[in-house]
This record gives C-alpha cells, structure tokens and sequence, in this order.
C-alpha cells in the first residue's frame, strides 16, 4: 500500500527528529496498538527503545510466551517481561466487587510499570498506542456527562508524573490505518486482526473472587472457544469472543458418576467500536459441538451457556 509506505517514513523521519539519541520506554500489552507503535518505533531508533510488559498473571493461555516470542526473538527489540502475577493475585485475593477489582489491578499496574521503567537508566521518553478517536474522545467527553460504567485501566497521568514526555506516532490513525501500517511493518496478519483484550485481562471474566484454580479453567475452556472459533472459520467475523467462568457450582452426570462443577458462559458479539455490540448468531451445532469440548475437555466444567445479550442493555465484558 503506497499512502502507508510514505505514512511509515514520515512517522520514522518525525520519531528521529523527536528523540535524537535519547531512550524510550513502551508499554506493551499484547495488542494491536502498542504493538505497533513499539516495532514502528524500534524500525525508527532501534535498541534505543526498551518495552515492558507487564504480566499480572490474568493473561490468557500462552499469551505472555507469544508476546515474549514475537518481541524480544522475532524482532530482536529489548524487552522486559515483568512478570508480576503473585504480586496481582495476591492482591486481588478475596476481592470480589467489580469496581474494587478494576482500581486494585490498575493501581499496581502503574505502580509495577513505573518500577520497571525506572530501572531503565536515563528515558526520556514514553511510547504509547493512541490512536485519533482516543485523541477525540478525551476531548469531547469533557465537560459532558459523565457517568462511570466501568473505570478504565491506562496510563494516564504517568509521563507527567515519571517526568517523562510522550511519544505517540499513532495519534492520527483510525484502527484500520493502524493495522495497514502494522501489514507494512510485516507485523503477522494473525497478530494484527487479533481481538481486542481488556487491561484488566482475566478478572473481569471471572465475576466474583478470583482464585488460581479458576483461572486455570477458564484459560483452558477460553482455548477451547477461540480453537472452535477459528476451526470454523469465523474469527475474523467476530469482534470479541471470550469464555467467563460463573461463581457457582452446578450437578452433572458423566459416566457412572455425579460431577459438582463450573458452569460457564460463552461470549461472542459482533460490533464496529465496541461502544454498541450484537451477540453472534451461531448455529446450535456449532454450539453444541463447542458445550461437549470443553465438558469433555476441560476439567472443572460441567455446563456451559451462551450469553445471548446485547449492548446495551448489557456489556461486552460480564464485568
Ligand atoms: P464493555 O464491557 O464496557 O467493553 O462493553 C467495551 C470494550 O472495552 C474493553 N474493555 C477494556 N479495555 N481496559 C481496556 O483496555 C479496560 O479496563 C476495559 N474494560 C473493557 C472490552 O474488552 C470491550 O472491547
């Protein structure tokens, strides 16, 4: 694509003239945006830039591993894996409500980032993924009425308060720019129409008190989906697919024997931003095929539902 081959070199040319010889840290979170902003920014200034990304342990299945993997030996940029998870969930233990467990994971998360790029020796710079509706949104939000649903994890506040002046060489891109400029980037096509995942990762697909075990099954039986998803053709029709594990037990049969498992829920939508979101109309069969895997296939479930509620009433995520 030429417009993004030009786009790319002028975002380049700009990061140069930005930073000189300086360092820059990024934040990287497995997503898209960050993602791109971080191997853009690496083409720019190579090893000048450092990533951290912080594992709080509520990641999916061998996602910290394909991160790592893709970052650090794929493309050779220096990055830091902090993994963090026993300090996360040590926190969150015992807490249940949804707000508490958002404000907890956030806290720390600027608290472990903020140690972590310390530990850099002289940045001057911090790298982050905002895109143009980000841009406009902080704009035309203020001053209107604002009502909290769901308090959001992100940095903000941080460059200023770690002294350090931003970088944002994705601030004039929409999400569809950004994954031309990740294709021109030779970023992997299965990385860049990955779903989005939120910052809070696992805990708000967990409603009520997250334990290890649960975690455990819900990483399995998620893997489970998304393997149904993508057997069949449909990821790429889907905004969002996740599996939430419920806070309660329910009584099964399999084989000879009485089983006293999780239920869980299965979650699919279709949507353009995430603001508005339908449920994805399966076929029963691909629902039924999906209910007998992950019964047969993972231990700890024994009934699975599917969440057919919209947005709104209802959220994408069931917390
Ligand atoms: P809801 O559940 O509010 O989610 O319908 C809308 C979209 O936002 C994502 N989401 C988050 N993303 N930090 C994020 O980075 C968060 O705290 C957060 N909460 C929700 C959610 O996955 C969906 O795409």
């Amino acid at each position: 694509d030429w417009t993004m081959a030009s786009y790319k070199e002028e975002a380049i040319r700009k990061i140069r003239e930005q930073v000189g010889d300086r360092k820059v840290i990024c934040g990287l979170s497995g997503g898209v945006d960050s993602s791109v902003a971080a191997v853009l920014i690496h083409e720019a200034i190579g090893d000048q830039l450092t990533c951290v990304f912080v594992d709080h342990g509520l990641l999916r299945q061998k996602e910290a591993d394909e991160v790592v993997s893709m970052f650090r030996d794929n493309y050779n940029i220096p990055l830091i894996h902090a993994d963090e998870s026993e300090l996360f969930l040590g926190a969150l233990e015992g807490v249940s409500d949804p707000e508490l467990k958002r404000k907890t994971i956030g806290k720390l998360f600027i608290d472990v980032f903020q140690k972590y790029a310390n530990g850099i020796d002289g940045a001057e710079f911090l790298a982050q993924g905002t895109l143009y509706p980000d841009v406009i949104e902080s704009v035309s939000f203020s001053g209107g009425p604002s009502v909290t649903i769901k308090s959001h994890h992100n940095v903000g506040g941080l460059p200023e308060k770690m002294g350090l002046k931003l970088v944002e060489p994705l601030r004039e891109l929409f999400k569809d720019e950004v994954r031309a400029l990740g294709r021109e980037l030779g970023l992997p096509a299965s990385f860049i129409g990955r779903h989005p995942f939120p910052g809070p990762g696992l805990a708000i697909r967990c409603p009520g008190e997250i334990t290890r075990e649960k975690l455990e099954i819900l990483r399995k039986a998620d893997a489970v989906f998304i393997d149904q998803i993508r057997k069949h053709g449909l990821y790429d029709e889907i905004w969002q697919a996740f599996v939430a594990i419920l806070p309660v037990r329910t009584v099964g049969v399999m084989g000879d024997g009485r089983t006293y498992d999780y239920a869980c829920a299965l979650r699919a939508v279709t949507s353009v931003d995430g603001m508005t979101a339908d449920y994805y109309p399966f076929t029963h069969e691909f629902l039924g095929e999906t209910a007998t895997r992950i019964i047969n296939e993972v231990k700890g479930i024994n009934r699975c539902t599917y969440d057919i509620t919209s947005k709104p009433p209802g959220t994408i995520e069931w917390e």
